[in-house]
């Protein structure tokens, strides 16, 4: 009886020996599993995100730089005028049309005693010139950029009162000069009433 309970006792631990060298073998797989492949499928998805972050860089320096372009192309003051003449002329050669009523002048870049619109930056630009003449009269008018012709304008007629106009987009360095010049000695008689019948006007557009 006695030798009979010592054996289940044997057979027993022998259970529990093996139950452990089990438990160990199922253990010692398990953390080989978790080294061999999740730690290179780790490694990768961090190398993923890296990249992520230095694109992410890039794109957020590229931005910046965009920003500051467009702070610069924006905020710069803004540019624009409009003028007239007050009494009709019957210009000379070559004479400069002084347009002295001045209706708007943002950002003062139009000097009604030079007749001329001063560039006060690079930029594009654009300028109207509006003329009439009498009947049985015409008149030709030159648009300068400095001594360089950029547009003109021709109006008259035999019987009819008639006017004409001329628009033209120039790109301009800060210190160029635009203004209205009578084209040689090409007709005579200019008609004018306080703010009709004629104009110069100019705006920038966009700095460059
Ligand atoms: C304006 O343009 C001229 C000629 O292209 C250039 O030399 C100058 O540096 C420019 N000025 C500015 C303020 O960008």
């Amino acid at each position: 009886m006695l030798r009979y309970a010592n054996l289940q006792i044997i057979m027993l631990n022998v259970a529990v020996y093996f139950l452990l060298v089990l438990a160990v073998d199922c253990t010692v797989p398990s953390k080989r599993f978790i080294v061999e492949v999740d730690l290179p499928e780790l490694l990768q998805r961090l190398d993923g995100l890296t990249s992520t972050v230095n694109d992410l860089k890039l794109q957020n320096a590229d931005l910046l730089r965009k920003y500051d372009y467009l702070q610069v192309k924006c905020n710069h003051p803004p540019v624009a005028f409009k003028a007239h003449l007050t009494s009709p002329i019957s210009p000379g050669a070559n004479q400069r049309i002084i347009f002295d009523d001045v209706q708007l002048n943002t950002g003062n870049a139009y000097h009604r005693h030079l007749g001329g619109f001063l560039a006060p930056l690079n930029g594009t630009y654009l300028f109207s010139v509006s003329v009439c003449s009498d009947n049985g009269h015409y008149i030709v008018l030159d648009l300068m950029k400095n001594a360089g012709l950029i547009g003109r304008v021709l109006a008259g007629d035999s019987v009819y009162n008639d006017c004409s106009s001329d628009t033209s987009i120039v790109e301009l360095n800060a210190g160029d000069e635009v203004y209205v010049q009578h084209h040689a000695s090409s007709g005579d008689y200019v008609n004018a009433h306080q703010n009709i019948l004629n104009s110069f006007t100019g705006v920038l557009l966009q700095i460059l």
